[in-house]
């Protein structure tokens, strides 16, 4: 068996992000010295594999407890994380006791919100189970709950002890699911990674295929190197700027569009795919104001369609998608922002753009790219 990759985020408490299969022993090590508690947070779907790392951590000698979740984004309420505090409480939780996410991004988000809040912050090791979570919500330590007004209004940078990326969790990942978790891998290479492209671009047909036949080994390899890479950009930029005052925003790209999809979706497209056309559309701006060449365009489009992931959206919901946009929490005054390219791996910003070329920008992605493959299906949230 080969040995598991390891990239550690440096920052106030560094901490490593370790990729491979079957990494549970490496626990005891992420929890570190003198913790005795440990609650176990797992959405309902995945009892079983909560209820193996809980079993697991008694096993090493831990006093290990199981608290179940509702799944997806329905956890993310101040009633479940009132309801994880009570169960804290109850089990007598110390400042040196910590909780294991295991589960995707809503999870983490959740879990480590609750261990931000407990006693002022108790130590967090994150297993995410989905692509999204591993190259993503995991690595960097946001965390939150959303409200009646919207998603994660309320959370606290609280960086996790430490990650562990199972890839044996990814065997059972629903198809679409990893392709929408390649959209944050894909938005990685373009701000930051060109051979995270190069790798996309040479497996696509494997990974849009995910799960319809025995992966290749081949294709196990691709995967691990796609994580390996996507994580060590995520560690270098949060390491940097923890709490996003400017080099963190780059992980933002094709999200400002993206999460006004989402809005206008109801949340029924998964987050990977509308940033994939906010990506589209990020490009398209930085190409009609004279600061992207026109194949670097082209070449988000031939990757992300590739992967089957969408390229464009309904052309009557600009005015919708523009008045969502304004209201991000990101817009800093009254200027909307928005991360753009001048090449692969070359991101900067444009703040305030002309409306005029904003929706130039946005008539381009609303109509079907020349490079659109028939029979793919755009909608992945349904
Ligand atoms: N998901 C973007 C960030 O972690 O900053």
């Amino acid at each position: 068996m080969t040995s598991p990759a390891r990239v550690t985020v440096h920052g106030d408490k560094p901490y490593d992000v370790v990729i491979g299969r079957h990494l549970l022993g490496e626990l005891p090590g992420l929890l570190g010295r003198g913790v005795r508690r440990v609650l176990v947070m797992h959405p309902a779907s995945l009892e079983a594999t909560g209820e193996a790392v809980r079993e697991d951590l008694v096993a090493q000698g831990y006093e290990a407890f199981a608290v179940e979740l509702p799944d997806a984004e329905e956890q993310k309420t101040a009633q479940v994380a009132a309801f994880c505090w009570q169960v804290l409480g109850q089990a007598d939780f110390t400042r040196s006791d910590a909780i294991v996410s295991v589960g995707g991004g809503a999870t983490t988000d959740l879990a480590g919100f609750v261990a931000a809040t407990w006693l002022r912050g108790i130590k967090v090791v994150h297993l995410p189970t989905t692509l999204l979570a591993m190259v993503d919500a995991a690595v960097g330590g946001k965390t939150g709950i959303n409200t009646a007004e919207g998603k994660n209004l309320v959370g606290a940078f609280h960086p996790p002890a430490g990650v562990l990326c199972d890839l044996a969790a990814l065997e059972s990942l629903d198809r679409w699911d990893l392709v929408a978790g390649l959209a944050e891998v894909v938005k990685t290479g373009f701000i930051a990674d060109p051979r995270i492209l190069e790798l996309v671009e040479e497996h696509a047909d494997a990974l849009r295929e995910w799960g319809t036949r025995p992966t290749a080994d081949e294709t196990w390899a691709v995967l691990a190197e796609l994580v390996e890479r996507s994580v060590a950009v995520k560690a270098r930029v949060v390491g940097e700027d923890l709490t996003e005052q400017g080099l963190r925003e780059i992980l933002n790209y094709g999200h400002t569009l993206g999460h006004a999809i989402e809005l206008a979706e109801r949340y029924q497209w998964r987050h990977g795919a509308a940033v994939a056309v906010g990506m589209v559309f990020a490009a398209e701006l930085a190409r009609l104001g004279g600061r992207l060449p026109d194949e670097v365009v082209d070449r988000h489009r031939a990757i992300l369609t590739s992967l089957g992931l969408p390229v464009t959206y309904r052309g009557d919901r600009w005015e919708q998608l523009l008045g969502a946009m304004r209201r991000d929490k990101k817009t800093r005054g009254d200027l909307l922002r928005f991360v753009v390219l001048e090449d692969v791996a070359k991101p900067t910003r444009l703040e305030g753009p002309d409306p005029a070329l904003l929706a130039a920008a946005y008539a381009e992605i609303s109509k079907e790219p020349p490079t659109g493959r028939p029979g793919v299906p755009v909608q992945l949230g349904v």
